[in-house]
């Protein structure tokens, strides 16, 4: 789900990035519940299309609650998953009690930030960073990434961005407005997300770009719960009430959504992907 420019810019707060950024422990399980899945699609293509049916060693970065991780183990690769936050990785290991034990087995848990990781040089296959490449210091993330790869391994960076409004009455523009945040109504731009524009290190070839559109179906109290789940609607200074008028233009769409046996919405969504390889 959209992360919400700016955090770069003349308008970015420092401080106010870095409640952003620490605050999603607290909303982990709510985070996990309704935030948008890495589908195994996206996900192949993030960690370079590996042939069918080889295990790769993929490092997931930014791992929160293991949204991302959990599709990757299921496709059967063994992964590390990366977090700072202790909120969020105890929503990731509690996930991992209800995955088949063979599956929850190839998942390593590392505490660590993207700038310090503790793991090997040279040793995987892919690195996997879903929704979170913008909260990390990029240079050193950067470096971190290049460090752990093996040459021609994959660096995946992708981010979910609202597709384009098909519902009743523009109602994801009206959404954007209520949470504050008119720019997420804008869909993928033609340029990547900010915190990519400086481009990858050295030891990066050319990066490749790939969109992957697909429906986030929610009931309107899950809405509800998603936008708590956004880092700037979290910090709000008028949470409560953001929430509550995300309720009332949640039920009224759901009423005029068609073709779902109950009331739900459908909130369009484009997967923005970015991958490159290590260089020899
Ligand atoms: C929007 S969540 C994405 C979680 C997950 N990858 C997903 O797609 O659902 C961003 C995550 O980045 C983590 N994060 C923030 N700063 C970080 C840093 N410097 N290094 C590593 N992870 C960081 C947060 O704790 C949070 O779990």
């Amino acid at each position: 789900m959209p992360e919400d420019p700016p955090l770069t810019g003349e308008h970015a707060d420092p401080a106010a990035i870095e409640a952003r950024r620490t605050a999603f422990g607290e909303v982990a399980s709510a985070y996990d519940r309704v935030r948008a899945p890495w589908p195994d699609a996206t996900v192949d293509w993030l960690i370079g299309s590996p042939p069918a049916g080889q295990s790769r060693l993929v490092i997931d970065i930014g791992a929160g609650t293991g949204k991302a991780t959990r599709t990757l183990a299921g496709l059967g690769h063994q992964v590390v998953a990366v977090d700072p936050s202790d909120g969020m990785l105890a929503a990731l290991r509690r996930s991992l009690a209800d995955l088949p034990a063979e599956v929850a087995a190839r998942v390593e848990v590392v505490a660590s930030p993207a700038e310090e990781l503790a793991l090997p040089d040279g040793r995987a296959d892919a690195v996997l960073v879903a929704q979170a490449w913008h909260w990390f210091d990029t240079t050193r993330a950067g470096a971190q990434c290049a460090r752990v790869l093996r040459p021609g391994g994959w660096l995946g960076l992708g981010w979910h961005v609202w597709g384009e409004d098909t519902g009743p009455d523009g109602w994801l523009e009206e959404l954007a407005e209520i949470v504050g945040n008119p720019e997420v109504a804008a869909g993928p731009g033609a340029e990547p997300p900010p915190s990519l524009r400086g481009g990858l290190p050295d030891a990066f070839g050319p990066l490749e770009r790939r969109l992957f559109a697909f429906e986030h179906v929610l009931r309107p109290d899950e809405l509800v719960l998603l936008a708590s789940s956004w880092s700037y609607v979290q910090i709000h200074p008028r949470r409560e009430a953001v929430l509550a008028a995300v309720g009332r233009l949640a039920h009224r769409v759901a009423r005029q959504t068609t073709g779902y046996a109950d009331p739900v919405l459908v909130l369009p969504h484009v997967s923005d992907c970015y991958r490159a390889r290590r260089l020899p």
